[in-house]
């Protein structure tokens, strides 16, 4: 991949929600800067720390502390020489903005998740967050318009920021705007939930950049048809037209970084958990895997009683299998979340009650984020279990098979962008479907060796086909190309 250096700081800009450093008070006082992974972080720092501005939203009292005590632009030294600009965005806009229209509507929508107890609801407080999560996509766009230099590339990211291509290109029609978004897209039959001039307002808004893209070719194909189905846009190949102006459409589908996997996999604290987890599960014992933010697409909950049905309907796996399930905290500030968090400690709970002997814990769950921890159960998985409701692509189907040391099974969700490119290699299932999940689930810990190495080989050659550094670069070109 090549990609033309960009000269100064201005040139590539980077908008997303949540950015690159969060911080936390110690207490002593001091503000503490922690350094997330992610795609993004290593898309971006394949450019060089001095090359592109990330700008993001504080996202609590410590974020905002830190985003005044330097102006909004965090030092060096927490950002590991990234320009930062955290934007310390009034708590009322952004808690309607974030948890409100964003997460606890948009994300629905996306995620198909919109049924009872989760059901819309457009009342005034609804509307006064629209008008919020207007006011957070403006303060973006005024800051990428105040940072970006003449004909700079911006790379907006995510359902949070959907309004930011449209305002930013009225003020700066000089720059290169591309959207991504990390979801799935909803169809237009689902998209339609939203109040028309709302769901009008954020297709335009994305339109209004130079590129819209996508983890799949299937969510891209959704957004077009809402385009034109609620715009009665003109969609061509790779296009769409609208009221005279055309916004590409690009598909880039987001890989595992296996060189950084491996190294990190193979560092001694990740060592350390392996022994405590494999102790935990005990010798000669299969085990299911799974990962997850605690997350109500993530379908955790019908994870874990695909895993108490197959205990029922097959005994002989009794003592020979350990479901090691976990699901950290997320969003916790939405009610929803915290019940679902609760759901799937009772159900596994219930299974350990029912099934577990003293020699057998059948689920081994953790709720508390621990990557070191992840890593080691990657190691020890000779299945993978992945069964989102939706998702956008799912890097967790692509890690497990990339750092397992005893060649994977994947049973994974056929709604996972992942399944796109995946597929062929894995077992699929209808996440609804809990019978058939511990079908397969059954079937993949029964696999023989020859045609699991096979298959985790294949995986592993598709899953790192697009490292993080050669998707956020591929987006670059292609935008710098237009
Ligand atoms: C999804 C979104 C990401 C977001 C992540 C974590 O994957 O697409 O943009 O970073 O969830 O969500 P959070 O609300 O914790 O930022």
């Amino acid at each position: 991949m090549t990609v033309e250096p960009p000269e100064t700081a201005g040139q590539v800009l980077v908008a997303s929600n949540r950015g690159p450093v969060s911080y936390t008070r110690r207490d002593d006082g001091a503000l503490v800067a922690r350094r997330g992974g992610g795609g993004l972080v290593s898309g971006l720092s394949a450019l060089g720390p001095d090359a592109g501005t990330w700008v993001c939203a504080a996202l609590g009292d410590d974020d905002r502390a830190a985003a005044e005590a330097h102006a909004g632009r965090l030092p060096a030294e927490d950002t590991g020489g990234q320009s930062v600009r955290m934007l310390d965005i009034p708590r009322e806009t952004f808690e309607a903005a974030y948890n409100g229209v964003a997460n606890s509507v948009l994300w629905f929508v996306h995620h198909l998740l919109y049924q009872t107890p989760f059901e819309p609801v457009f009342d005034e407080e609804f509307e006064a967050g629209w008008g919020r999560y207007r006011a957070y996509n403006r303060a973006f766009a005024d800051a990428l318009a105040d940072e970006a230099a003449e004909g700079a590339a911006v790379l907006v990211q995510d359902y949070h920021l959907a309004l930011v291509p449209g305002l930013l290109a009225k003020r700066r029609p000089d720059l290169r705007i591309g959207h991504f978004s990390h979801t799935p897209w909803a169809p237009p039959e689902l998209f339609r939930v939203l109040p028309d001039d709302i769901a009008r307002e954020l297709l335009l808004g994305i339109l209004g950049g130079d590129r819209a893209a996508f983890l799949t070719h299937r969510w891209a194909r959704a957004f077009t048809e809402c385009c034109a189905a609620l715009l009665g846009a003109e969609v061509a190949e790779g296009t769409v037209t609208h009221q005279g102006r055309t916004t590409r459409i690009g598909v880039h589908g987001l890989g595992a970084d296996a060189e950084f996997l491996r190294e990190r996999a193979s560092r001694p604290d990740v060592d350390e958990r392996l022994a405590e987890l494999r102790e935990r599960v005990g010798p000669d014992r299969s085990t299911i895997v799974r990962v997850d933010r605690t997350e109500l697409s993530k379908n955790i909950v019908r994870g874990l009683l695909a895993y108490r049905r197959l205990l029922t309907d097959r005994p002989e796996w009794h003592g020979r299998v350990t479901h090691i399930a976990f699901a950290y905290p997320s969003r916790q500030d939405l009610a929803v979340y915290r019940a679902y968090t609760e759901e799937v400690s009772r159900v596994a709970e219930a299974i350990n009650a029912d099934f577990g002997r003293d020699d057998w814990t059948p689920v081994v769950l953790h709720v508390k984020d621990d990557f070191a921890r992840s890593l080691a159960a990657y190691r020890m998985a000779d299945v993978a279990l992945v069964n989102p409701i939706r998702d956008g692509m799912n890097l967790v189907a692509k890690e497990i098979p990339v750092v397992s040391e005893r060649g994977c099974a994947l049973v994974l969700s056929r709604e996972a962008g992942a399944a796109e490119e995946l597929g062929g290699d894995a077992l699929l299932v209808n996440p609804y479907d809990i019978a058939g999940t511990a079908e397969a689930l059954h079937r993949a810990l029964t696999m023989d060796h020859a045609t699991r190495t096979t298959h985790t080989d294949r995986l592993t050659r598709a899953a790192t086909a697009l490292p993080p550094t050669d998707w956020f670069l591929a987006q670059l070109t292609a935008l710098r190309g237009l």
